[in-house]
């Protein structure tokens, strides 16, 4: 779809005039080095068929995923975003890393207001120092099960990949799909106190695959010729549940992860929690053929529902393209990790490292030790039991540090901060549980069932941090997608169990960690997360199952500003939504 529509705009660096004025004479060309793409989102309901029903999803500009977006590293994206839809709507760029420009972030409520039905916002931001794939997504509600999109981050005009240039290169993008409009299914659940409806397929770039009915035409098909090199940007954009993928036969080179390059090493299958982003090379070495990528749960919560189908694209090598005989000969179908294997997923997030040294802050300023896990609320007092139908009665709840979440609803928490505002949060968000206890054990009920709240903790600019995130076994203990804004982080470590200072610093990589914007939190388990909090602002921290988020697991820090214009947030946007 034409649609979209992208001006550019070249910007002329001071180094390319230098590079005129020197070549001036001669045939010399200036290379334009940082560009500005103008894009138009339109947030739209539009009718879409999947598994043989049609259904009005909410899109931008009636795609579905919504459109990739290519730049390279230092580009400047100005995207006016028109909601035209029925529901609140805001669009965050995940990922990104919003220097000085937390306005464009999006969450709803922590950065902005959301844009009502009828009204418009444009997101202005740059991409500054981060190569391979992040992706948007609406962060508002359950939005975000249709209104995603690929954003592709290419090396500056002139450079290159730190791997041999791949011949093509596909972004694919795994998804969600229910029989039903997820604003309902979300709806339905937080009235009731239960879990959600799990979801009836997944998909893959949009299309749930030739495994289901009616999707056998429109499954994706991912071309290659044989000999060649592709690289796959893969990106988790379920809802509710960590993926397993794979190609039959094949194996991949994981070269980056999250917009951050990786030491390359070689894997047949990848796990990605939602939010998460894998680059990986693929080559064509097998014999001429269809092959099936397919994608799974990794579900790790025991006796937990979850969706347990399978989606598929295809793999198909140029010189056997898809003729009459195809319905006849099926693709090589992939062995696939079993729901359970934890072994699996934790051989493969423990396998990432920078691709050199790096410099991993040491001397800590701030030194947080973070629960991460569900609760139950108690029916309140007077409530029918038709909004308690949680286990035994109670409401399903989640919390770090025993704070359950609630976001503002006046003010967003950046415009409280900006302004002073009083009473919107407290900044009282503690940066250890309140009390101690066998965090993987068989945890006492009277633990089960935490505070609500708008807490916030402060940073000052530049401070040091490090978060010890401690998964517990609350309810039940699970993998948790931990996604922080604004920041990337190296993750030093992670392990089963609780977690021990005396053991386990021992096991700090202080040399190469990886750089990620969301970490796996093994389930029982830990992770522990450094960074510089050089970015003033208002920073979400959740997990980024959008189930647990809707129950309270997320926190927000305030990062001060530093010293002088550089470090200090800008002025906010004359079209900034308010409430
Ligand atoms: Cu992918 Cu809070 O977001």
């Amino acid at each position: 779809m034409a649609s979209v529509f992208d001006r550019i705009g070249a910007l002329v660096s001071c180094s390319c005039i230098l590079f005129v004025l020197l070549h001036l004479f001669s045939d010399g060309i200036c290379m334009a080095d940082a560009k500005t793409h103008y894009h138009d989102f339109a947030i739209q309901a539009a009718k879409v068929k999947r598994l043989c029903k049609t259904q009005n999803v909410i899109t931008v500009n009636g795609q579905f995923p919504g459109p990739t977006l290519e730049v390279n590293n230092g580009d400047t994206l100005v995207i006016n975003v028109v909601n035209k839809a029925q529901y609140n709507v805001t669009i965050h760029w995940h990922g990104v890393r919003q220097m000085r420009t937390a306005w464009a972030d999006g969450p709803e409520f922590i950065t902005q207001c959301p844009i009502r039905p009828g009204g418009s916002y444009t997101y202005r931001f740059r991409i500054q120092g981060q190569e391979g794939t992040l992706w948007w997504h609406a962060h508002s509600s359950w939005l975000r099960a249709t209104v995603y999109g690929a954003l592709v981050i290419r090396p500056k005009e002139g450079e290159s990949y730190p791997f041999v240039k791949p011949k093509r290169e596909t972004p694919i993008l795994l998804g969600e799909w229910w029989n039903a409009n997820p604003m309902d299914v979300i709806r339905e659940a937080t009235r009731s106190g239960g879990a959600p409806n799990i979801s009836d397929a997944y998909t893959i770039n949009g299309q749930p695959g030739d495994l289901f009915n009616c999707s056998t035409q429109d499954t994706t098909i991912v071309p290659i010729g044989s000999g060649e090199t592709m690289l796959l940007r893969v990106i988790n954009a379920a809802l509710n549940q960590q993926l397993f993928f794979t190609v039959a036969n094949h194996k991949f080179t994981v070269v980056g992860a999250d917009a951050s390059y990786v030491k390359p090493f070689t894997t047949s299958v990848i796990m990605l929690g939602p939010g998460q982003t894998t680059d990986v090379l693929i080559k064509a070495d097998q014999p001429p053929a269809r092959y099936y990528m397919a994608a799974r749960a990794y579900a790790s919560a025991q006796g937990a529902p979850f969706d347990n189908t399978t989606t598929t694209a295809i793999l198909e090598y140029k010189s056997t393209p898809c003729k009459a005989k195809c319905t006849s000969s099926k693709p090589i179908m992939p062995n696939l990790p079993a729901y359970n294997d934890t072994n699996t997923a934790s051989a493969f997030t423990t396998s990432f490292k920078s691709p050199r040294k790096v410099e991993v802050p040491t001397d800590i300023d701030e030194n947080l030790f973070i629960t991460v896990g569900l609760g139950l609320q108690n029916c309140p007092p007077g409530a029918s039991n038709q909004t308690c139908q949680g286990p035994n009665g109670t409401r399903f709840t989640a919390s770090m540090n025993n704070v359950s979440f609630v976001l503002p609803s006046n003010f967003s928490l950046l415009q409280a901060h900006h302004k002073g505002l009083p009473g919107v949060f407290t900044a009282d968000f503690p940066s250890a549980p309140p009390v101690k206890f066998d965090y993987t054990g068989n945890v006492s009920r009277s633990l089960w069932q935490p505070l609500k709240g708008t807490k916030v903790y402060n940073l000052k600019f530049g401070s040091r941090v490090q978060i010890v995130l401690q998964g517990t076994s609350i309810f039940t203990a699970e993998n948790h997608p931990i996604h922080l804004h604004g920041y990337d982080f190296y993750i030093i470590a992670e392990g089963f169990g609780n977690f021990d200072p005396k053991k386990d610093s021992a096991k700090f990589n202080l040399v190469d960690p990886p750089m990620r914007n969301t970490a796996s939190l093994p389930v029982n388990g830990w992770s522990v997360i450094r960074f510089v909090a050089d970015n003033p602002g208002v920073w979400i921290m959740h997990c980024h199952l959008d189930v647990h988020i809707g129950w309270g697991l997320a926190m927000a820090f305030i990062v001060d500003n530093g010293v002088g214009e550089l470090q200090t947030l800008e002025a906010p946007p004359n079209d900034l939504p308010v409430c």
